[in-house]
């Protein structure tokens, strides 16, 4: 029996919805009139109806009036225009429709608002709100009572142990036994546990079309860097434990209302220049485990800084369009200036961490002291920011290369000419992390984990 029910009197419109939707595994029927689409919702199961608004005779407006008073079925209802004046999405809403979808659109954001409004698992597959994944080897050496623990099965989550009750590391091996490889948190925990509150601090609710957006964005961001070739010679055990952290912070920003509106036009406005920062966001994630700086604490606040500190470039299209060589002085200035918009912008956002916002401020001092916007001493350089700094100037040149996976070109570029402006010990970090031989004049230098310091 057929579940969507398409109503349009534009016969091409009404079966290339229907192909599409078929494609995605629904039954799906269509009819030409409002008046057909009334008699056809005698039909009980169907579970969701998409009609235009405007058709001769009957309305779609007028064709959801109707069916809410004769209120034939409990089906979800879209209206869809390509008329932005006939109706605003408030006043769509008033009337009581699920979703207002202005044509032409996405048929990947009408398929994500499809699975959401019918409730179909797909659509919380990635980016859900409520539950943060933890590799189990976290928990396995700690006897957590603090925390409401969750497996995900088939898609849905299932409380193994309440706060407070133990949960023995007997338990937990056998888990592990049985391939278990994450373990789930819900968000208020997740917040506790990575010392981030304002991943609770601003959950606001989102439309469909607004949610189905967010989780594309999100899953062509995470699909695309879990993929990239520059990460083949990277050990894949640390990486994948990186990538986790990299995508649970990035799951947060796109789950925090006024974060998520920022990096989604962020996103939308230069997503190579987001897919550099996701990058980066990575890397200094996994040279930090190196450094033995694993805990969620520390992880969170290097993750968030690598993706959100060139926030502030934002709104400078222009320039980001632009190569770097082809800046006027007035350019420079500006893009010069960019660390203090994103901080600037962070700081507006209540309760991010403190070492996020400096990573956004410092993370184009260098060493030399010679960096931008403050030409900062190396001895007032956070820590963190010092990781950051290097590795975005190793992303920069890797990604101005002809072929942007080649790491091993862009070490031997950096060690040439820009040793002498990024921390020694991060380019050391760089060489090991890409399996690289390191070179002869790095190999005695400690790392922060054998000295404490970053240097
Ligand atoms: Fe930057």
């Amino acid at each position: 029996m057929p579940n969507i029910l398409i109503v349009d009197d534009e016969p091409e419109i009404a079966e290339t919805l229907m192909d599409y939707l078929t494609s995605c595994g629904h039954s799906v029927s269509t009819c030409a009139n409002a008046q057909d689409g009334l008699a056809a919702l005698n039909n009980k199961d169907i579970q969701l109806v998409l009609s235009d608004i405007r058709m001769p005779r009957m309305s779609g407006v007028d064709f959801f009036k109707e069916y809410k008073t004769t209120k034939k079925s409990n089906a979800r209802f879209v209206l869809m225009t390509g008329h932005t004046d006939l109706m605003n999405v408030q006043n769509a809403y008033s009337l009581g429709v699920d979703e207002l979808m202005t044509k032409p659109f996405d048929l990947d954001i009408l398929k994500l608002v499809v699975d959401y409004l019918l409730e179909t698992e797909e659509a919380f597959g990635s980016a859900d709100e409520n539950y943060y994944s933890i590799p189990i080897s976290d928990f396995v050496f700690s006897n957590y009572n603090e925390f409401s623990l969750f497996l995900k099965i088939n898609h849905k989550y299932m409380c193994v142990t309440k706060t407070g009750q133990e949960f023995t590391t007997q338990r937990l091996q056998n888990l592990v036994a049985k391939g278990i490889k994450y373990i789930y948190l819900a968000s208020a925990d997740y917040a506790k546990y990575a010392d981030l509150q304002f991943v609770t601090a601003d959950c606001t609710k989102l439309r469909p079309v607004d949610h189905a957006k967010k989780i594309k964005a999100y899953t062509a961001m995470v699909t695309n860097i879990s993929q990239n070739p520059v990460f083949n010679s990277v050990n894949k055990q640390s990486l994948n434990h990186c990538l986790n952290s990299v995508n649970n912070f990035s799951q947060a920003i796109f789950n925090h209302g006024k974060l998520s509106e920022l990096f989604i036009s962020y996103l939308n406005g230069s997503p190579h220049l987001v897919q550099k920062n996701y990058l980066i966001a990575a890397i200094s994630s996994c040279i930090a485990e190196q450094w033995k700086w694993n805990s969620p604490r520390i992880q969170s606040r290097i993750v968030l800084g690598g993706l959100l500190c060139d926030l502030g470039l934002k709104d400078s299209k222009q320039l980001i369009n632009k190569k770097r060589i082809q800046y006027t002085p007035e350019d420079l200035k500006e893009y010069e200036n960019h660390p203090q918009q994103s901080f600037k912008i962070l700081s507006a956002i209540r309760q991010i961490p403190d070492e996020v916002l400096q990573i956004a401020l410092q993370h184009h001092e260098n060493v030399n002291g010679q960096g931008f916007p403050n030409k900062l001493p190396r001895t007032k350089i956070h820590s963190f920011s010092k990781l950051i700094q290097g590795v975005n100037e190793f992303v920069e040149v890797l990604l101005m290369q002809t072929d942007q996976t080649d790491a091993k070109q862009a070490l031997l570029q950096i060690f040439s000419f820009q040793r002498k402006l990024i921390s020694e010990q991060v380019l050391k970090s760089l060489y090991i992390l890409f399996n690289q031989p390191v070179p002869k004049e790095l190999e005695g230098l400690l790392l922060p984990d054998q000295t404490n310091r970053v240097l």
